[in-house]
């Protein structure tokens, strides 16, 4: 979920709108606002997309002097209908939250009692009539404010406004993120910088268990108070249909870009990283959700092979709460596009907590897991606003293929030589992803077989398996047909009972790793009548389509062209079924709750 909040006498309608605009990439299943203006409450909310909502309130009109909030929902507790959207309400103030009330059973069966009437099944509308009801009792809202936040459980960032006070939004954090700006006309608030820049010359990153309220004049006070830049970056489809395909599109070029200034000669060198900072590690743990974790899987055997660290891989929402061993010895990478998953952003803060060294490899500078971290690496993949990750799972593996080799130079353990032939291979794989239009026609053509049929597996071996694990992940996310990725030598141990011909099989079949084991494995389901699409530089038999990518010197460079082909495969899937590709029903691209 994304919030936003304005107190000034500009239109508020319109700076609530563009500020979820730019927060729509955390939910996209309803959305509201509300204005308190000259004592009087206007609230509107939609299900749907944000344009829905701008239609509800078009004819609305809110200048003049007052405090506003909105949200767009990502949705938790309840379904994504219009009484769930957030603003919530009482009797005369609302709330919007992002993150989740833990203990919200609890309190709405205690204000029940006490005759408050819910009409929400969402855990936020508790805050409200909570407030309310201290307010019964304390009667300064601040107090009450307070008093509030004391009873709740589980994560938040949370802003309320109240008639009682109409000149001020009160406001929390705990665990979700929460910024507050200040710009010539007024004082705004958001989930993330993006809403602020053009509105706000600076900005101050409210930390876990910051409270208190604002009216037009108390910014100053606030501690740490940054500039914010004041161009606003923006994404456009530039002549593609989606962005998802524009950002397939771009891969060659934010390659290079992820290796500027990184890759040279005969090494690789971060300057991010300080000299010393990677002394005394003996092992890593790779923590990530999602693609990231994909990303992460890749890396895992590119550190193991090039650098001789071993390296653990955790999914984050598993890690927290394995009570994991974590020794001091143990570099802790996490890895977001966002930099804002509320998973990763707590193993993060775990790990810290641990005494462990923390790196971050990030796409979003200034991110919540970037201010966290003890050290970041940016993947410079751009703004990607598909869904469905493309290119930052694309620089995510970059940056690990590269680190692998920074950290190799640092233990001594490839030769230079190996060195040079691993960068001379990189910059062979970012040219490689640039997209050949036959290749897309090709497999627009061959979509049409698979949209149907009792299931998808994508098999592997080696790094190849992480990477069917994605391909498998991108068709779930955009086409909602089932999908998974498996490692191509583990098939026979009990899913080949699923093979026949309504089960669709993308074989990862490189040349230059391991190829006569896949071959064989890919064989064993072709026996079973299994529907088989194999990527490969080498003509097969056993299969029903074939898409030939070009015989590579290296296996990362086939990596990367066979990512381009999953990604594209997915993409024209989700096309014909008429799905929408960039904002895929019940996903977030930034997921701020656990
Ligand atoms: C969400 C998105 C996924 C993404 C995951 C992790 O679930 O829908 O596409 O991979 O979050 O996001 P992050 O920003 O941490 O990489």
């Amino acid at each position: 979920c994304g919030i936003v909040g304005y107190i000034g006498s500009n239109e508020k309608k319109s700076i609530l709108l563009s500020g979820l605009k730019e927060l729509e990439y955390r939910g996209y299943d309803s959305a509201g606002i509300s204005v308190l203006k000259e004592g009087e409450l206007s609230v509107f909310k939609a299900v749907g997309k944000l344009s829905h909502l701008e239609n509800k309130c078009k004819d609305f009109e809110s200048c003049g002097f007052g405090v506003a909030i909105g949200h767009t929902r990502w949705a938790t507790h309840g379904k994504p209908t219009e009484i769930n959207a957030h603003p919530h309400m009482a009797e005369f103030s609302n709330v919007v939250h992002n993150g989740i009330i833990e203990n919200y059973q609890e309190l709405k069966k205690e204000l029940g009692e006490r005759g408050c009437r819910f009409v929400s099944q969402t855990d936020t509308e508790v805050i409200v009539h909570l407030f309310e009801e201290c307010l019964k009792e304390l009667f300064d809202p601040f107090e009450a404010f307070k008093a509030t936040l004391k009873r709740l459980k589980g994560a938040y960032a949370i802003l309320l406004i109240t008639k009682k006070s109409p000149d001020r939004i009160y406001y929390a954090k705990n665990g979700s993120p929460l910024i507050i700006g200040k710009g010539s006309d007024g004082v705004y608030f958001a989930s993330s910088d993006a809403p602020l820049i053009g509105y706000a010359h600076s900005v101050c990153y409210l930390q876990d268990g910051d409270l208190g309220y604002m009216d037009e004049k108390s910014f100053d006070q606030l501690p740490l108070i940054r500039p914010l830049s004041v161009n606003k970056l923006y994404a456009q489809k530039e002549g593609y249909r989606y962005f998802m395909e524009k950002e397939i599109y771009e891969q060659h070029k934010v390659l290079v870009e992820t290796m500027m200034g990184r890759v040279g000669g005969a090494e690789v060198h971060f300057e991010e990283i300080e000299a010393g900072f990677l002394e005394g590690i003996e092992e890593i743990t790779i923590c990530a959700c999602g693609t990231s974790y994909h990303a992460g899987l890749a890396g895992s055997y590119l550190l193991e092979r090039h650098a001789k660290l071993k390296t653990n891989v955790a999914i984050a929402s598993e890690f927290r709460y394995k009570e994991p061993i974590m020794r001091p010895s143990e570099l802790f990478v996490v890895i977001s596009q966002s930099g804002e998953t509320a998973d990763t952003l707590e193993a993060l803060k775990q790990a810290k907590r641990a005494g462990l060294k923390t790196l971050a490899i990030c796409n979003m500078d200034n991110s919540s897991i970037v201010r966290e971290a003890h050290c970041s690496i940016l993947t410079r993949a751009g703004i990607e606003k598909g869904v469905a990750s493309t290119k930052a799972f694309a620089t995510q593996v970059m940056v690990l293929w590269m680190l692998s080799l920074h950290i190799a130079k640092i233990r001594h353990t490839l030769l230079k030589e190996e060195i040079e032939g691993q960068i001379h291979s990189m910059v062979e794989s970012a040219k490689l992803t640039r997209v050949d239009e036959r290749l897309h026609e090709r497999l627009k053509k061959l979509s049409k077989r698979y949209l149907h049929g009792h299931g998808f597996f994508f098999i592997g071996r080696d790094i190849f398996y992480p990477l069917a694990l994605e391909g498998a992940l991108k068709l779930k996310e955009i086409s909602y047909l089932h999908a998974e990725g498996y490692p191509s030598g583990e098939m026979k141990h009990g899913p080949i009972a699923l093979a026949d011909s309504e089960l669709f099989t993308v074989a990862l079949m490189p040349k230059n790793l391991l190829y006569d084991k896949i071959k064989s494995n890919v064989e064993e389901l072709a026996a079973r009548d299994a529907t088989i699409c194999a990527i490969t530089p080498e003509p097969f038999e056993g299969a029903d389509d074939l898409v030939f990518t070009a015989a590579r010197e290296s296996y990362m460079e086939e990596f990367f062209e066979m990512m381009v082909v999953l990604q594209i495969l997915a993409l024209e899937i989700s096309v014909r079924l008429g799905n929408d590709v960039d904002m895929p029903r019940n996903l977030a691209k930034s997921v701020t709750v656990e």
